[in-house]
């Protein structure tokens, strides 16, 4: 198998390629990024010279291509994409443009260029809100955010493109994900460097809401099995059985930094619609591929607090990026000022 792994910069991509250097089989790997905000070629230190890295955006059709042509590529595995929410609702066209035109580039160059299989990376999001029971495969594509719409624009080409062209195409719907590595603006890694900096954490509400996490190295392996074992056209949920109210997260956060919950601000919710309340999904399709998640939920996120209180030369300059600084602000406003 010769891969090209787009996004593998970020996070839950730079886990997958560590998980793929380790299988037999895998000649080569080429890792294509536009090293936007949450890229970082320091992500990839620990592998760098065991991959060939191409810099540029999966909408470049022509460089897409040539990357494919160049590496004799079979397998196209896409992680590139633009992953926060929040963000998404500051500004969202590059949210279309690489969630819903590049995947439509990326499909056309599988295509084009013979490829034996292409995986799109997805997102539970994709289902919306639910209060009761768990998502399967089947359940209706609701986002609720401009994100979670434009992943799910990313979604629907795959699927045309399987029924029109059958072209060689199997999605992945991903749960919450955490562990190492991961940019400092979702709830974990955004609280943890917070905390580490004796900063106070803000909560939306009373932090009620419920997510599904699942360890990243799971993550990673899970799209292993369905790159290797899945089946042209299908759709599988990759998730763990770890449902969380972000209060809890965060207790248990407080708690392995020997914190108390003086560093707990709770705000209103700064989005001005809904928030989704609960997601859960079913993963026995996955399952039944013979993956299964391995890391307990406690000893993942245990390490994860450990992996920052240890790596703070990989996220300080992070944190002091004018980029970060000002989304920071930028969505949370002044009252998230350094006394907070
Ligand atoms: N993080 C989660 O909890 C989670 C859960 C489910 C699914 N996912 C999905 O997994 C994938 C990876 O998420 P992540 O959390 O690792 O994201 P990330 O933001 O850490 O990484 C995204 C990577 O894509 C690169 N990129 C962005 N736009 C690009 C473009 N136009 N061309 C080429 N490269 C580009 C960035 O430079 C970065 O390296 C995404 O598709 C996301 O929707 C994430």
């Amino acid at each position: 198998m010769r891969l090209l792994v787009t996004g593998a910069a970020g996070f839950i991509g730079s886990h997958f390629v560590r998980h793929a250097l380790a299988q037999p089989g895998v000649e080569s790997i080429v890792v294509l990024d536009a090293l936007r905000y949450s890229g970082n070629l320091s992500t990839m230190s620990d592998f760098r010279d065991q991959v060939i890295f191409v810099h540029g955006e999966i909408q470049d059709a022509d460089l897409v291509g040539k990357a494919l042509r160049d590496h004799g590529t079979t397998h196209l595995v896409n992680f590139a994409a633009e992953s926060h929410n929040d963000r998404s609702l500051l500004s969202n066209s590059h949210f279309v443009q690489t969630n819903t035109f590049g995947v439509q580039v990326l499909l056309d160059e599988t295509r084009k260029n013979g490829l034996e299989r292409m995986l799109q990376v997805s997102t539970d999001e994709v289902y919306g809100s639910i209060d009761d029971g768990e998502f399967t495969e089947e359940s209706p594509l609701q986002p609720n955010t401009p994100y979670s719409a434009s992943k799910a624009g990313g979604e629907l080409l795959c699927r045309a493109h399987w029924v029109s062209f059958r072209t060689p195409v199997v999605v992945t719907r991903g749960g919450n994900t955490y562990g190492a590595f991961h940019y400092p603006e979702k709830l974990i890694p955004f609280f943890l460097v917070r905390l580490l900096q004796g900063k106070k954490v803000p909560l939306y509400g009373e932090g009620s809401q419920v997510r599904e996490w699942i360890n990243v190295r799971d993550h990673a392996a899970g799209v292993w099995a369905v790159l290797t074992k899945g089946e042209n056209g299908q759709v599988y949920n990759v998730g763990d059985t770890n449902e969380r109210p972000n209060r809890e997260v965060v207790s248990f956060l407080l708690a392995e930094l020997g914190l108390d919950d003086s560093l707990v601000k709770c705000i209103p919710d700064p989005r001005k619609g809904a928030h989704d309340t609960r997601y859960s999904m079913a993963t026995s399709k996955v399952r039944s591929l013979g993956w299964e998640p391995q890391v307990p939920f406690d000893e993942g996120l245990r390490q994860t607090v450990h992996w920052f209180r240890d790596n703070e030369a990989w996220w300080r300059p992070i944190v002091e990026d004018a980029d970060y600084k000002s989304f920071v602000e930028g969505f949370y406003g002044p009252s998230l000022g350094d006394d907070l």
